[in-house]
């Protein structure tokens, strides 16, 4: 009897002990990945990558699929009409995006999400 007692109070213990170290800003920070999805900048982070995975394709005067990827007006289109979201993520009914290379960085499709939720504002 006094031992299972023991053992409950050092269960609890350890319990609270977690989650303590868990309401710690930096081990929150660390569960996310060390992902910043706060305020995602779409000339800073979100059109870069595009450029750089996309616009070789979709870019230029006839891109691939008559879909370009280049500049905001475009990528607003293509967020507006889910293409871009579904493409990237290979959701079913999609071309998965980007074609013949390895899926974006999940911490990038994070970002993407967050400034899509945002209303993919041009900033
Ligand atoms: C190597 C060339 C190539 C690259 C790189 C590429 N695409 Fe594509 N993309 C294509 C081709 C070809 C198609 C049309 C054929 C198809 O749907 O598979 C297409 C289709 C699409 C479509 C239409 C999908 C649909 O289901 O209607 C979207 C949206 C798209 N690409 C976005 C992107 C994005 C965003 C990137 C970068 C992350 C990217 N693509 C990279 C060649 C490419």
């Amino acid at each position: 009897m006094r031992n299972s007692l023991l053992s409950i109070f050092l269960i609890i213990g350890m319990m609270s002990w977690n989650s303590c170290y868990y309401d710690s800003k930096e081990a929150l920070l660390e569960d996310a990945g060390g992902c910043d999805t706060s305020a995602v900048s779409f000339s800073n982070e979100i059109n870069p990558v595009i450029v750089s995975k996309c616009n070789s394709c979709h870019g230029g005067a006839s891109p691939s699929a008559g879909i370009s990827t280049e500049g905001y007006t475009n990528i607003q289109t293509l967020v507006n009409n889910g293409k871009l979201w579904g493409s990237v993520n290979h959701l079913s009914g999609y071309s998965a995006m980007p074609q013949g290379g390895s899926k974006l960085e999940s911490c990038y499709l994070q970002k993407l999400n967050a400034w899509i939720t945002a209303g993919a504002p041009n900033n």
